[in-house]
């Protein structure tokens, strides 16, 4: 059974390598996404903090005591001219290759849906690697639509 539940700090580093492994998924897309060796513990160190904090979350996906997915997310503002305030960011989301197609990417969504419903958010954003055409899929299939497209140049 798949149980959807916060983070807790003892489990960090665990979810720090996921995000590495998360990294390095992106990497297959674009050479941006390569991390120092050091990341998976700087990203859970950081997370100590963020974790504490009121405005963002932090949810896993346990199986059998195994963390198979995570999602982080946080509440962010516009520039203070747009009409529209606060919304709602997911940072990362990530399921283990063996767990896919299983429907936790999307209990992990709705938990994070929840979390920005209960606190009156009411538009949420994301970015996705251009490329990564299986996860855009994803996102449509829980009604997100395109906004805008992220572009780079390097010199
Ligand atoms: C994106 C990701 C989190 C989805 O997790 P998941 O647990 O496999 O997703 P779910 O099983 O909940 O899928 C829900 C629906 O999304 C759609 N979907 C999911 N994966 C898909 C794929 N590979 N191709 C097409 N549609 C897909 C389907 O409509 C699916 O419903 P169905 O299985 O009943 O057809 C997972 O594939 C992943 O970790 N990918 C690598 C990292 C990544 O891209 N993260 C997101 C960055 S924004």
């Amino acid at each position: 059974m798949v149980k959807i539940r916060e983070a807790r700090e003892e489990e960090l580093l665990k979810v720090g390598r996921l995000w590495g492994k998360f990294m390095a998924f992106n990497t297959e897309f674009n050479s941006s996404f390569r991390i120092k060796k050091k990341a998976p513990e700087i990203f859970s160190k950081e997370m100590i903090e963020k974790i504490k904090d009121s405005s963002c979350r932090l949810t896993v996906a346990e199986i059998d005591g195994e963390i198979v997915g995570f999602c982080y997310s946080y509440i962010s503002h516009k520039p203070k001219h747009f009409k529209l305030e606060k919304f709602g960011f997911v940072g990362d989301l990530y399921v283990e290759e063996d767990y896919r197609r299983q429907g936790v990417g999307r209990m992990l969504v709705n938990d994070t849906l929840a979390f920005f419903s209960k606190r009156k958010v009411r538009q949420i954003e994301l970015l996705v690697a251009i490329k990564n055409i299986d996860t855009v899929r994803f996102w449509e299939s829980l009604g997100f639509s395109h906004l805008l497209t992220w572009m780079y140049k390097r010199t």
